[in-house]
């Protein structure tokens, strides 16, 4: 029904348009008794052999949700009901900011996928928190950025502040250097200044009465030799895992008219190479950490492939808006098939 029906209407409007309408919708009809307890019997699946132990974090399912969907927690609860173990939200960043000039959402139909250049939009981490503190049993990662106008010299504080706001309302951290829409970010990825980082909020993580897990987000546009070099970072610092992967600046083999917009590139064409990038960090790291596998899942085959290249959970995004909600579903129904 979702893409025979639901979807070629929401693909008329403007995406961003689309997306806010689509949360006042969910919201919406979660408030009708009776509603959130039906969506879960429709898409969740429940048994206990989906149930995951990752950094030390109990999941429900292996199948979460991505960050920048929900970026300011205003409705996780309410996506929840779709049958996701686990729902990231951000990227935030210490104060709100506006982000880039409109238009920068844009599908790509023919090729099933999306090219965006929001730019870290959000209401700021405070905001989010107050949010937060409703939470009713979601686990929640927390993906934290800095702000646009914050100098790459200055970063590390707008790191400290989101992890220290977060701390109390996240289960685990996610540390974003891997955005192609906030200029410069992803220098943060070299060497030198993503090891101090990391450490640094590893020192701050470490004070902690109780430690949470600090995941690092990665470009799936990183060489061989820098893939290495993460390994190299996350052995040395001791943080929880990787995501893999962000968007890709790369644009190869695209039809849709939209190709050239600036942003990074999801969906389908990035489905290879972040199962490559998964797939290489596991194994020469010798399964040394978790990774969350993240790129252009659209079929329950794509997300079997990510676990079977070293995933130990995945992650939906332009899957969810291309297939719909049945594709958490399926995934989870395959993954029982399969016994993984
Ligand atoms: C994203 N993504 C993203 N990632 C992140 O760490 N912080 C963010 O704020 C955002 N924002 C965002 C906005 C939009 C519109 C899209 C499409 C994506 C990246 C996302 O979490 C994911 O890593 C990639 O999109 C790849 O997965 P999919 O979309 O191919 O399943």
């Amino acid at each position: 029904m979702y893409k025979q029906l639901i979807r070629p209407i929401l693909f008329w409007f403007d995406p961003e348009e689309v997306h806010h309408f689509s949360f006042s919708f969910i919201k919406f009809i979660a408030k009708i008794p009776l509603v959130p307890a039906l969506l879960k019997s429709v898409y969740e699946v429940k048994d206990s052999r989906l149930e995951r132990e990752v950094f030390g974090l109990k999941f429900k399912n292996p199948v979460g949700l991505a960050a920048g969907f929900d970026k300011d927690a205003k409705c996780y609860q309410e996506l929840s009901n779709f049958g996701f173990g686990f729902i990231e939200i951000g990227t935030l960043t210490p104060k709100p900011q506006d982000g880039n000039p409109k238009k920068r959402l844009f599908r790509l139909k023919e090729d099933s996928a999306i090219i965006n250049r929001m730019g870290f939009n959000n209401g700021g981490v405070d905001a989010a928190v107050l949010r937060l503190m409703n939470n009713k049993g979601v686990l929640i990662g927390g993906n934290i950025g800095k702000n646009k106008l914050t100098e790459n010299e200055k970063a590390t504080s707008d790191y400290l502040i989101c992890f220290d706001t977060l701390f109390d309302y996240v289960d685990y951290f996610v540390v974003n250097v891997s955005s192609p829409n906030t200029p410069n970010l992803r220098a943060l990825q070299d060497k030198e200044p993503l090891t101090a980082l990391l450490q640094t909020l590893q020192n701050q993580n470490l004070a902690k009465p109780k430690q949470k897990p600090i995941l690092l987000k990665i470009a799936p546009d990183l060489t061989e030799e820098q893939l290495l070099d993460i390994i190299a970072i996350v052995n040395e610092t001791k943080i929880a895992g990787v995501i893999a992967t962000n968007t890709t600046i790369s644009r190869n083999n695209l039809q849709s008219e939209n190709k050239t917009e600036t942003g990074g590139l999801s969906g389908k064409p990035l489905t290879k190479r972040s199962t490559e990038v998964i797939r290489f960090l596991s194994e020469k790291s010798n399964k040394a950490f978790p990774i969350i596998g993240v790129g252009g899942i659209h079929s329950a085959d794509d997300a079997i492939e990510k676990l079977e290249a070293g995933a130990s959970l995945i992650q939906l995004y332009t899957g969810f808006i291309y297939e719909g909600p049945q594709l958490v579903k399926e995934i989870n129904k395959k993954i029982l098939e399969n016994s993984l």
